[in-house]
Order: C-alpha cells, then structure tokens, then sequence
C-alpha cells in the first residue's frame, strides 16, 4: 500500500451501519465536521485478530462526542461489534482500525443542533507508525513552537480533530528540519505529549512521566505504566519542566500507533536506547497479543 492514497486502497467501509465499498465513502463538502473541526475519531490496532483495549477506544470516543455536545447513534456494543465485522470484511488480522463520528450537512454555520451524526469505520494494514530501522534506534524529536493549551481553553480529553491542528502544524516543522517528531510544551511551559504520541522519560531506574492534565491520557500510556509497575519499575506522574530533559538517560513515547518507541534525541539532547525502554517494549508486544496473560492484567 506503500505510497497509495487512503482514498484509493481497496476493500469496505463501515458507514453510518452499512458497508460501502471504499471509493464510495464520501461524505458531502458541505459537512459541519469538515467546516467547524466537530468532528471525534480513535486510532486502534488489532493484534493477531483482537482489538487491543477495543471497548475503552469505544468509551472515549463516545465521550469525545458527548464533549463537543453530540451523542454517537450507535450503542458501544453496536460500535465495538461494527470494529469486528469490518476487520473480518477486511481479512485482516494486525491491522489499524479507525472509527470518525462527525456532524453532518443540514445547518452550515456555528449552530448545527439538528445536523445528522455519522460514524465510519476503516481498517487497513499498518505495520509501524515510525519507520521499523528509525524505532529500534530511537526517533529524533524537536521542540515543537505550539503548546498544548489550558484546559479552559479546550476540551483536551476528547480525542477530536480539531485539537490536531496544531499538531500537524508542529510535525510538519520538525519533519523540516530532518526530526521525525516534535515535543510540545503545555500553556504552562510544561513538558507535555508529542504530536501523537505521550512522553516518558528514565532516570537512575526510575521512570518519569507528565501528569496529563491538559493532554490525552493514552490508553498506551496507561498500559505502560501497568507494565512497568508490575516490573517493579518505580512510575513518577509529576510536572517535568524542559530544564530538565538534558538530566534524563533515557526518553520514548507511547501511543497506539507509536506502541513503544525509543527516543534517541530531543533538539540537541542525546538518549540511550537501555534495558528499561528493551523491557517494556518486549511487555508490551506480549500485552497486546490475544493470547496474553499480561493483557489481562494490563487490561485493567
Ligand atoms: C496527541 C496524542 N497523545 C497521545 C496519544 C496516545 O494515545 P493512545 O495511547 O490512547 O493511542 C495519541 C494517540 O492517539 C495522540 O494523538
């Protein structure tokens, strides 16, 4: 699929309960959710044929809507039963599942109270979020210029689209500048979460991780944590300034897409890739794997 436009690949959609071949899932130009960012999505992978932490996507991506004023028309087990059928359509069995709600046509201003809601899901092979030789090294992350803002300011546990904006934006410029990622402060000039990604970071054995009061609180990262604690590993949710980054030996990011990735640098501060970051990539390959004890003590 390497180089194929989403638009193009081939297969079915699961659009608004009914599955239309892929071409076919268009929606109108005239769409709110396209217009005025309402519009919620979840990023969720399958391991072996299961949905990793399948019903929780479900619960934040009912919430996510429920936070930008819209219900969802299907129940989470209608959405959680949809996922299946449409990985099974596919034939896939490690894959990437993306389900998107969003407000329809019927009113086209700030307004849109009486506008349809719609929900898709696709699914399609995804192997490595970061480049499979880029991971194993560690990627390269630059500070990013945009910062993830004050929860009075916008809804920051809901995953909706419109909080990625900025997120393209700071990408887009440490991929510029040859980096494969950017690190983004909070409003208060805290460390926060990568573009897609939650941060944490190692020092003398100990892991150390940004509270997420203003950004998504991965289910990744809630995973990791589960996974190190049941190591031992000492986990620290705390305010880390920037300062601070240079006093770290090792750095990853977490994320559903990322799983566990190794940090080798952050704007000019090296990491070692070392034995804790190893580990945990290892636990969290087992985790996800249908078959694993430790997913159900991850599971939570
Ligand atoms: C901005 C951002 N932060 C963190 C995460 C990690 O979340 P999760 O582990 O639930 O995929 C993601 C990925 O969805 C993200 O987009």
């Amino acid at each position: 699929m390497a180089g194929t436009p989403f638009d193009q690949l081939s297969g079915d959609i699961w659009y608004d309960g009914e599955f239309v071949p892929w071409s076919d899932a268009k929606l109108h130009i005239l769409s709110h959710g396209l217009h005025y960012g309402s519009s919620v999505f979840e990023g969720e992978r399958a391991y072996g044929g299961r949905i990793f932490k399948s019903e929780e996507h479900t619960e934040r991506l009912l919430e996510s809507a429920r936070t930008l004023g819209f219900e969802i028309p299907w129940t989470a087990e209608q959405i959680n039963a949809a996922k299946e059928e449409t990985l099974a359509r596919m034939q896939l069995t490690d894959a990437y599942i993306r389900p998107v709600a969003w407000r329809g046509s019927e009113m086209m201003g700030i307004s849109a109270q009486t506008n349809t809601i719609h929900l898709a899901i696709a699914a399609w092979e995804w192997p490595s979020y970061f480049k499979p030789e880029e991971r194993l090294k560690g990627i390269r992350l630059d500070m990013a210029e945009y910062r993830r803002p004050d929860p009075k300011t916008a809804p920051f546990k809901a995953k909706a689209a419109g909080l990625y904006m900025i997120c393209t934006v700071s990408k887009h410029a440490a991929e510029q500048k040859g980096y494969t990622d950017a690190l983004m402060l909070d409003w208060r000039g805290r460390v926060a979460e990568c573009t897609g990604a939650n941060v944490f970071f190692i020092r003398e054995g100990k892991i150390h991780t940004p509270t997420p009061d203003c950004f998504l609180d991965g289910i990744t990262r809630r995973t990791v944590i589960d996974l190190a604690r049941e190591r031992g590993i000492e986990v620290i949710e705390r305010a880390i300034m920037p300062e601070e980054i240079p006093e770290f030996e090792q750095c990853f990011v977490t994320g559903t897409a990322a799983e566990v990735t190794p940090v080798s640098e952050i704007a000019g501060t090296k990491f070692e890739v070392g034995e804790i970051i190893e580990t945990l990539m290892k636990d969290y390959d087992a985790a996800v794997r249908p078959d694993a004890p430790a997913l159900q003590a991850a599971a939570g």
